[in-house]
């Protein structure tokens, strides 16, 4: 019999596959149904920074007069409709935790280490076993720089770990000047996790219309490749564990995940295609695998690929397609 634990901030976990923050994690009724289906833990559909202000200024106009609201936060919450989201976030965690028994990771959406981090004790309090932080600031801002724009990202860190006990993760973006530095400087922060990587709403136009639109709102398959790189780069220099996100479709791409040496994999797009049955079907294709291969835990084969451990460390560093195209000459 293969087990297929594993462990992601300091959580047991029965399997590798845990639900990504997206709608679909956003509701007490799917969240049981994720984990009838196989999801190993959940991480809750992020509450907004705006809207954690919003509570404690309990200023809706003062903020959009100044300007601080995401696109994404007007996009996804009809403001006229709705109650207290706070109050609505928090409970989600509380019913969550009463009614599963898988971990419960709730998640924030920042941009700053302003007035909110205080929320996070809340969080705690509500039950939830983990927090993610999914920060990220597009820099667009000319005055800004690099330094400027990761220095938030230590801020928030520093804030929140002063207020909760519970394990904190991370959830960042491959947009950053000095990747690698970046991440090993945040996994030795004291936080339990880095989520390799996020992936972006991208706003497109119709060349007809000019109307705004919306693009590629799932991933492919083929997007694997850039988190993998970076989880085989990364697994075996961070002081914390690493969980995949982008891209993971199938019990292949978790596989290839955990050869790199992730500890845990994050599927969004894969479950809104084929809907919350496809987990199963993953595992099962995991567990075919690793019989075919001889393995019988996670940990028998967790990070073999990753640079530190493969016979070829040199092909994660390499990014020119000259030999590809001389080899089709
Ligand atoms: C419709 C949708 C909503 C999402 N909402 C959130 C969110 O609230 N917070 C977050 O951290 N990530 C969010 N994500 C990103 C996913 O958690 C995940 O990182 C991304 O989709 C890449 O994984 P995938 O290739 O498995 O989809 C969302 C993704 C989708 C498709």
């Amino acid at each position: 019999m293969s087990t297929l634990t594993t462990n992601y901030l300091g959580l047991q976990l029965k399997n590798p596959i845990i639900a990504a923050s997206s709608g679909l994690t956003n509701s007490l009724s799917n969240i049981v149904e994720l984990e009838a289906n196989g999801a190993a833990a959940v991480v809750i559909k992020s509450i907004f920074e705006e809207e954690i202000r919003l509570e404690a200024e309990d200023n809706f106009n003062k903020m959009t007069a100044q300007g601080f609201v995401y696109p994404e936060t007007m996009e996804y919450f009809n403001y006229d409709e709705m109650g207290d989201p706070v109050f609505d976030y928090l409970k989600l965690i509380t019913d969550a935790k009463a009614k599963v028994k898988i971990p419960i990771i709730a998640s924030v959406n920042c941009v700053s280490a302003d007035k909110w981090t205080d929320f996070a004790k809340r969080i705690q309090d509500a039950g939830a076993d983990a927090i993610e932080l999914n920060l990220f600031v597009l820099p667009t801002d000319l005055d800004r720089s690099s330094d400027d724009n990761e220095r938030i990202y230590f801020e928030v860190i520093e804030k929140v770990l002063k207020v909760v006990t519970i394990p904190v993760a991370i959830k960042i973006s491959p947009y950053h000047s000095s990747l690698a530095s970046f991440i090993q400087r945040l996994s030795r922060t004291g936080i339990k996790g880095i989520v390799l990587f996020n992936r972006f709403y991208n706003t497109d136009f119709d060349i007809h219309s000019l109307e705004f639109t919306s693009t590629n709102v799932f991933s492919t398959p083929a997007e694997i490749a850039l988190p993998l790189r970076w989880i085989a780069l990364m697994s075996d220099r961070v002081d914390c564990d690493l969980a995949a996100s982008t891209g993971v479709h199938d019990g292949d791409g978790v596989v290839k995940q955990l050869l790199a040496g992730a500890n845990a994999i994050q599927v969004s797009s894969a479950l809104y295609r084929n809907g919350f049955g496809h987990i199963s079907l993953m595992l099962r294709q995991v567990e075919q695998w690793m019989k075919d291969n001889g393995y019988n835990s996670i940990g028998e084969f967790k990070g073999k690929m990753s640079q530190s451990k493969t016979y070829n460390p040199a092909a994660f560093e390499r990014v020119q397609f000259m030999k590809y195209f001389r080899e089709r000459e």
